[in-house]
């Protein structure tokens, strides 16, 4: 291994995963001059599902990438969107967020030393995705109105002030994004055949494509699959093809109105058969609630969605033919604690005797 295809990366043994732009170099836009800002993102478990196939009727894996260094799939995009910002002398970044995004942002500034702009919809992120940004060092600039108007705002200022927008209008963005596909079929030995996941801005929607349609033209899979794009109903502008003024969810995460994405799904010419569909945030709660006790994932609400896309067409009998289910999950459930709270009780305390934690325990399971 020549030094320079270690590079940005100090001290990895041989075999040690070495971040999405290594290990994916020859289909992202980096040369030898790129300097790599990583955090060794990607390689995210493709997790075998326990009772959900059986519920969907195929044989489902979820793509667990709240297992990513900043908690959520932002950060394989966010590594390629700041070495090209670093690259180019950018002065600061800047991104629109209702969380991810600006956690990631944050973090990846952080490591390159680059200022780092987050505007977000006051009370709209998570407490624990303000707590990233804000730990990481970034400038957080919370404005009262949605995340399509902190979107539009950040759109104008990086315009009118020359700095670098990092959200996935950013095409560096969607090109580190791609990499969760190449991981789907290395992993599988195959492409799945329906690929289910939460969309927002339809910016991750549209990089998955772009991702397998990279690996169908070097023929490193046989077909291409069928997308399920899930949005939450109350903000379901791709669905209902309107924009939508007040998007309301509990998914904060992909709480927006006017996809930023102006093509979802379609990439390098070629039209998706992919199909859009909704859930409501009853659904979303129950499917996150699933799968953090029947799998042990637990996801934050948006990244349900996709998951509950599947149980819902399931159920109607409207789910796509094929036999293997991939349903990628986006974000760590801790990003997100007061909504999970919200369905389970935190116990009283009791006494710290033997007597108090044996009776607690026999209490459900008897002696
Ligand atoms: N899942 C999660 C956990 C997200 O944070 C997002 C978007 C999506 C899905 C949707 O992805 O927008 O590419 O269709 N979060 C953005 C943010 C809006 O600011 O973090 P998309």
């Amino acid at each position: 291994m020549s030094p320079g295809g270690r590079r940005g990366v100090v001290g990895v043994s041989p075999g040690t995963w070495r971040g999405v732009i290594e290990e994916f170099r020859e289909f992202l836009p980096v040369t030898r001059e790129t300097p790599v800002v990583t955090l060794l993102e990607g390689n995210t478990p493709l997790v075998e599902s326990r009772v959900l196939s059986a519920r969907i009727g195929r044989r489902l894996l979820i793509k667990v990438e709240g297992a990513n260094p900043t908690g959520s799939f932002k950060d394989r995009g966010m590594t390629v969107a700041i070495s090209k910002a670093l690259e180019a002398r950018s002065r600061a970044v800047v991104c629109a967020s209702t969380g991810n995004t600006a956690a990631s942002a944050a973090a990846y500034s952080a490591r390159a030393g680059l200022p780092c702009f987050v505007i977000v919809p006051a009370g709209g992120v998570a407490m624990g995705k303000m707590a990233q940004a804000l730990v990481h060092g970034a400038e957080a600039v919370s404005v009262r109105g949605t995340f399509d108007d902190a979107m539009e705002l950040a759109r104008t200022v990086t315009e009118q002030m020359s700095l670098t927008l990092v959200n996935s209008l950013n095409p560096h963005r969607l090109e580190g994004q791609k990499t969760v596909a190449f991981e789907i079929c290395d992993a599988l030995g195959r492409v799945p055949d329906l690929i289910a996941l939460p969309v927002g801005n339809a910016g991750n929607i549209t990089a998955l494509w772009r991702g397998l349609a990279a690996y169908h033209e070097r023929g490193r899979i046989a077909a291409l699959p069928t997308l399920l794009g899930v949005q939450a109903a109350g903000a379901a502008p791709l669905v209902e093809g309107r924009r939508i003024g007040v998007p309301q969810t509990v998914a904060s995460a992909i709480r927006g109105g006017k996809p930023a994405a102006r093509k979802p799904a379609g990439g390098a010419g070629q039209a998706s058969p992919g199909e859009f569909t909704k859930v409501t945030d009853e659904e979303i709660l129950e499917t996150q609630a699933l799968l953090a006790r029947e799998e042990g994932i637990f996801v934050e609400p948006a990244s349900a969605t996709g998951v509950a896309g599947l149980l819902r067409r399931a159920a109607e009998g409207t789910l796509p033919d094929g036999e293997v289910a991939v349903a990628i999950v986006t974000g760590h459930g801790l990003k997100d604690v007061d909504t999970a709270l919200g369905r389970v009780r935190i116990p009283p305390p009791v006494r710290a005797s033997f007597e108090s934690v044996a009776r607690v325990i026999e209490g459900v399971i008897g002696r």
